[in-house]
């Protein structure tokens, strides 16, 4: 900090003052804005071009990689461009000796001493890892979900992190891109709330504040729709889908106050998004207001020359400046380009000026120029990183993710005593699967498995079999994981132990590394001999609990026909074990519903519930021309919003404060709900919407209101829900937003297929 605090900035904070004269009399003396724009101008007057490009210069540390080795980019490199004040963050740094060490470089050597921004990948959870955010999505419990962000910013902030790259809020409809773990699933009305509570969660009321951190909504805009769901695949998608679907929670975001966001590796109808003006300037700093900055994705300023989009490095990042990407992510093309396209007058200086703005905005807000080492408190990263409350708060949440599919003649909860149990599956028994893809500070075998967490009932006597291994089609990163298709010398033992048991429960799936970042599949079976040993075991004992291990929606037709309980338990975090067994025994009643559309097969991908009714939605002539498979029903297995519970629901009473209602006034929605059990629970009361005519087509039904809600055994509530122009409305294909007269349904009810409906119309005034 040693230039700061020099005359040099007096000096100018003095030009500046007086130059900003009448200005500054127009507004409040202590707006702390004010303030910081005033500092961010400042300190702008006083840097070079080459400093300028240098905040806008983003590099990895030296140890974790999330993404292809960089051309011309070395740990010397690194460390000289530190000093010159050429480096404004680093990612992939962490823990307080590490940041410490870089942050001391660009604050005490570097001329200007601007501090770092540190990022990194805090997905679900920091040490003390959380369920994947897909799993966080199904709880639609936001307070849960605010919390466990919450969680992971204490926990990174601890560590010297003071800015995540999350959370990733791309809707996602096709469960073959390995990255649907890392969302919230295929609505965007589900995703724009839980875009704004995992903000909410990171930043806190005070960014400033040292267990805060800056979010980063991720990713702008469309990754989610990657052609074929191959990884960094083409997009190419119209106005409406962008702006109704894609959009919307990046929009929640912006409006909740995020301060960053990411832009992504596709392109999006022809354009790389990096280089988007639409996205970037247009909608996002234009439309939108946002004053916070864009951070490109890895590379991906110079993945514009393989799209074919730019010609060289140069061209890349005059295209991307342009386009609004404020800093370059580890790409080196910025560093290398940028500051000669300024004096070849080929981009204006202004550029710069607006994207360093933009990112020593957040460093001030942070509060790094007050303390650069304001995260870096070695006391409060050893009492901060993997706190019991911290563990309290994972399970907690982990609990409340699991979605009970299929519970035939109340097999679930299990018996505590007096029961022989057959435990069977390699996840069952492994500790880093759970833990999920993102998990980057974490330690491998950290979780509790479910062996451990069944092993904590000790009325029952369980059997632990293998059986098989799960197959992982390619290892990257993880060179221990078993790729193993064929091997089924374990089936004999499980079978045997299955003969002997009263109940076998039985974990299969994906390893938490099948998902994630470059894990796209075509296959969404489980994978190698699993299926075949679930059904040699079935033979043996079909009284089967089957745990679903997973980071996408799987196509398990077979299973759902023939085995009579199926827990979703996703890849739950650092308490898996516990979390999982509490739901098995009845010590906790699941009310998880699904954030995506599970399909019957992977050839009805993408598959979701807010789809077009097409022009022939129902067979009326019992011919074959209609909207249809001919080998395969159109519904999906498993639709949106759907979960069991061991309590039982039922809905009455829906009511509506009239039939037709001018355009701009409230439509009032009631619906009664009671718990027809004995047992206490909570659902998930979720309300759709159907415009049936439009300007342009509607989809069959929108999610426009959820509540979850505790009821004990017997009892009856009534949840109310408003309808306004912001949930009635739509984006048309100009992409201006748009509330039309006409007739609707609305639906009530515990998934998106559910029928008590009512009608209403909407009238111009
Ligand atoms: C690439 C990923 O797409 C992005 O989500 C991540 O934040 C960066 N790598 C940094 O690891």
């Amino acid at each position: 900090m040693k230039q700061l605090t020099n005359a040099t900035l007096l000096f100018a904070l003095l030009i500046c003052f007086t130059g900003c004269k009448e200005e500054r009399e127009t507004k409040v003396a202590n707006n702390k804005n004010d303030e910081i724009e005033q500092k961010v101008d400042s300190l702008l007057a006083l840097m070079t071009i080459e400093e300028k490009v240098g905040q806008m210069n983003q590099y990895n540390g030296f140890w974790d990689v999330t993404g292809p080795a960089p051309e011309g980019g070395n740990a010397e490199q690194k460390y000289e461009h530190l000093r010159k004040g050429w480096v404004g963050s680093m990612l992939s740094v962490r823990g307080v000796k590490e940041v410490r060490a870089v942050q001391k470089i660009a604050v005490e050597e570097s001329r200007l001493g601007i501090p770092l921004i540190i990022g990194f990948d805090v997905i679900h959870g920091y040490k003390t890892l959380s369920p994947i955010p897909l799993a966080e999505a199904a709880s639609w419990d936001l307070e849960a979900i605010k919390k466990s962000a919450s969680v992971a910013a204490a926990e990174a902030s601890a560590s010297g992190i003071n800015w995540t790259f999350g959370p990733m809020v791309d809707i996602a409809r096709d469960a073959r891109w390995g990255r649907v773990m890392e969302g919230a699933g295929e609505d965007p009305f589900l995703g724009s709330r839980i875009a704004e509570a995992r903000v909410q969660g990171f930043q806190g009321d005070d960014l400033s504040a040292t267990n805060t951190i800056a979010a980063c909504a991720k990713h702008f805009a469309a990754y989610g729709f990657a052609e074929a769901g191959k990884e960094y695949n083409t997009v190419d998608i119209g106005t409406s889908t962008l702006h109704n679907i894609v959009l919307p929670p990046f929009k929640a975001a912006v409006k909740t106050g995020v301060r960053t966001l990411m832009n992504s590796f596709n392109e999006l109808n022809g354009e790389p998004v990096t280089g988007s003006v639409y996205l970037q300037r247009d909608i996002l700093k234009g439309e939108w207001g946002f004053d916070g900055f864009v951070v490109s994705d890895w590379a991906s300023i110079n993945e514009m020359i393989n799209w074919g989009r730019a010609e060289n490095k140069r061209d890349a990042a005059k295209i991307a400046v342009t386009g609004g990407s404020d800093m370059d992510m580890e790409g080196n093309v910025y560093i290398q380009e940028l500051a000669q396209l300024v004096k070849d007058g080929v981009i204006k200086e202004a550029l710069l000026d607006d994207a360093v703005s933009r990112i020593l905005r957040v460093k001030y807000e942070l509060g790094l120029f007050d303390d650069p080492y304001k995260y870096c408190d070695e006391t409060r990263e050893k009492e901060t990183i993997g706190n019991p409350k911290h563990h309290e708060a994972v399970l907690d949440m982990a609990k409340k993710s699991i979605v009970l599919l299929k519970n035939e003649n109340n097999l679930l909860p299990l018996k505590k005593e007096g029961q022989k149990i057959a435990l069977i599956g390699a996840l069952a028994n492994d500790k880093s699967s759970p833990l999920g893809s993102w998990r980057i500070a974490s330690d491998d075998e950290t979780a509790v498995s479910l062996l451990e967490g069944m092993q904590a009932y000790k009325g029952n006597a369980l059997k632990y079999v293998k059986g098989a291994d799960v197959a992982l089609e390619q290892a990257q990163f993880i060179q221990e994981v078993i790729i193993n298709e064929t091997d089924k010398s374990g089936f004999n033992e499980a079978i045997a132990a299955a003969k002997q048991s009263d109940v076998v429960v039985m974990v299969l799936g994906e390893h938490g590394f099948q998902t994630g970042e470059g894990r796209s599949r075509t296959n969404l079976q489980l994978p190698g001999v699993q299926q075949e040993l679930l059904e040699a075991v079935f033979k043996a004992n079909p009284n089967i609990v089957l745990v679903l291990n997973n980071g996408r929606p799987l196509a398990i037709s077979w299973a759902d026909k023939n085995i009579p309980a199926i827990v979703e338990a996703w890849q739950l975090g650092t308490q898996t074990g516990h979390a999982v067994a509490q739901v098995l025994y009845g010590d906790y009643n699941p009310s998880g519903k699904l954030p995506m559309s599970f399909p019957r097969n992977v050839g009805q991908v993408p598959i979701y519930y807010n789809y077009k009714n097409t022009g022939r939605p129902v067979d009326k002539d019992s011919n074959v021309f209609w909207s249809h498979y001919i080998d395969v029903e159109k519904t999906p297995l498993y639709p949106f919003g759907y979960g069991l519970s061991y309590s039982t629901f039922e809905y009455s009473d829906l009511k509506l404060n009239g039939t037709s209602f001018n355009i701009g006034s409230d439509v009032n929605v009631s619906v009664t709900i009671k718990n027809t059990s004995d047992v206490d629970g909570k659902e998930v009361v979720q309300l759709y919407i159907r415009d049936l005519v439009g300007s342009i087509t509607r989809p069959v039904r929108e999610l426009k209101g959820f509540e979850l809600v505790a009821l004990k055994a017997g009892e009856i509530k009534t949840i109310n829900f408003t309808l306004n122009n912001e949930t009635l409305g739509f984006y048309n294909n100009d992409g201006e937003f748009v509330v039309e007269p006409g007739n609707f349904k609305l639906f009530v009810g515990g998934s998106s297929t559910t029928i008590l409906d009512m009608d209403f119309e909407l009238k111009t005034n």
